[in-house]
């Protein structure tokens, strides 16, 4: 067994070295999930695990959300493989996934199958450090704000002039309301914004637009992003609750195709 663990970054990301074996059996479980809680991201390259093993090593953290194929979600712009294909478009914003959901997922399991020749790394941005690195008053400031989450927000900027038969699909998903700040179980605090934070509550909506920009360029400023260049093999695991995500553009011809795992949400947004 061999399990060897090193930061990437100061603020964010750990790399893992390990083995199938380590991973299957689930010895290692408890730790790797206490790194995710602290580095946010971790990389196990070229580790190259089957679906099978990505499932098995995924229920060693926790439950499965229910997508795809047995929990195995195709990331791929291959709408005749993955029917929702479309809705990846907006992922070249930051965002985190699930919005709308009372709980999101806990983290996600990415592991790249065939990559991009351009394009289609993706970066990361920790939102805890970001919190953490603002002056104190400004933090008591932000913690009074809500934000109205929408799924129009994580489309238009992706489908400029889009026809009203779109723009009507992405009312029909109803606004969600979150804190600006999470305040976590663990007491730990972090940033939630993302594309589809749309305005702030109480506040005029350009004027809270602006204030959303200001934060999101602030969260993903170097010292708090990790970027991934994927070779195939690699596995990522992000904290969806405390890290922002995105991808760089790729032409839909790439072929890129990541397998994707969820781990179900394990507390609401507070
Ligand atoms: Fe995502």
């Amino acid at each position: 067994m061999s399990f060897i663990a090193s930061d990437i970054a100061a603020r964010i990301g750990t790399k893992i070295e390990t083995d199938h074996a380590t991973l299957a059996g689930g010895s290692k479980a408890a730790e790797i999930r206490e790194l995710l809680e602290l580095r946010g991201i971790l990389l196990f390259p070229k580790i190259s695990l089957t679906d099978e093993e990505q499932l098995g090593f995924s229920c060693t953290l926790g439950a499965l959300v229910e997508q795809g194929d047995k929990g195995l979600y195709k990331v791929t712009l291959d709408s005749k493989i993955t029917p929702t294909a479309e809705y990846l478009r907006g992922t070249v914003l930051w965002h985190f996934d699930g919005f709308s959901d009372d709980v999101p997922a806990r983290a996600s399991i990415l592991t790249a199958r065939k990559t991009s020749d351009i394009g289609g790394q993706t970066e990361f941005a920790n939102t805890y450090a970001a919190y953490d690195d603002l002056p104190e008053e400004r933090k008591q400031t932000l913690s009074e704000l809500r934000v109205v989450h929408t799924m129009a927000a994580t489309q238009r900027d992706v489908f400029q002039n889009a026809p009203a038969e779109m723009q009507k699909i992405w009312e029909s998903y109803p606004p969600k309301v979150q804190p600006l700040v999470w305040t976590h179980r663990s007491g730990r605090k972090s940033l939630l914004l993302g594309s589809s934070a749309d305005w702030v509550e109480g506040m005029d909506k350009a004027e809270g637009q602006v204030l959303i920009a200001e934060l999101q360029t602030w969260t993903t400023q170097r010292k708090f992003v990790y970027r991934h260049e994927w070779t195939v093999g690699d596995m990522v695991i992000w904290d969806n609750t405390g890290m922002l995500h995105r991808v760089e553009a790729y032409p839909d011809t790439s072929g890129r195709m990541m397998h994707r795992t969820t781990l179900v949400g394990e507390e609401p947004i507070k």
